[in-house]
């Protein structure tokens, strides 16, 4: 991959384990824990779609909280633990080989940003609780065009911003709509595929793809 100038990263999933704030609490939970997060996720996801096509948008502190609702009463979980799984959702972890890999590329000569649908106090949230701090240039939310991912809208932020060429960018998402939407945006999009996962049919075959974030140092040289 030739002429990048700036590794934009998607956040949930892809820096950031959205399982684990379920997991945390898989002795409360029981079994189901697993059955629960994929659950919650997907209806976040959708909740995050739906009120984009609606033109309805909640902030994804909001749609996250909603979706946990709805979540819990599909799993019948106690709504007692509604607050320690917000507040774990507050800080997820950091998938082990992250921090690592962002240091590497900090002393190269990329601009480096996260791009995501979490709010602004969520994002600066989640790079503080992982010790992240002070090695993104930016970190692009969707509230500053108040629409979710894969609008073109929210693709746009960080090329107007650089004054860069979407093909300047590498663009890397463990969501595979997500790399659809980045790659049909123009992107150089890298699809990490954590969970050995199907890609989809949307018109895009990503540009890469890696297990981890470890392989990308080969990629992108
Ligand atoms: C994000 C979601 C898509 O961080 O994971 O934007």
């Amino acid at each position: 991959m030739k002429d990048i100038k700036a590794i934009v990263f998607d956040a949930y999933g892809t820096l950031f384990d959205v399982n684990s704030a379920a997991e945390k609490c898989k002795g409360k939970i029981g079994d189901k824990w697993q059955g629960f997060a994929s659950f919650w996720r997907t209806t976040q996801l959708e909740y995050t779609w739906l009120r984009s096509l609606m033109k309805r948008h909640k902030d994804f502190w909001q749609v996250t909280e909603d979706s946990l609702d709805k979540s819990m009463k599909a799993f019948k979980i106690d709504s007692s633990m509604k607050n320690e799984l917000l507040n774990l959702y507050k800080v997820l972890s950091p998938y082990p080989e992250v921090k690592e890999v962002l240091k590497k590329l900090k002393i190269k000569e990329y601009k480096l940003a996260i791009l995501s649908n979490g709010t602004p106090a969520l994002l600066s949230e989640l790079v503080k609780s992982s010790n992240l701090e002070n090695i993104f240039d930016d970190l692009f939310s969707v509230e500053e065009v108040r629409i979710y991912k894969p609008d073109s809208k929210v693709y746009d932020m960080p090329i107007k911003k650089y004054q860069i060429k979407p093909d300047e960018v590498a663009f890397l998402s463990a969501n595979t709509w997500d790399v659809s939407g980045g790659g049909n945006y123009g992107y150089n999009a890298i699809w990490v595929n954590r969970n050995n996962n199907i890609f989809d049919n949307l018109d895009y075959e990503p540009k890469n793809e890696i297990k981890n974030l470890k392989q990308l140092i080969e990629v992108i040289q």
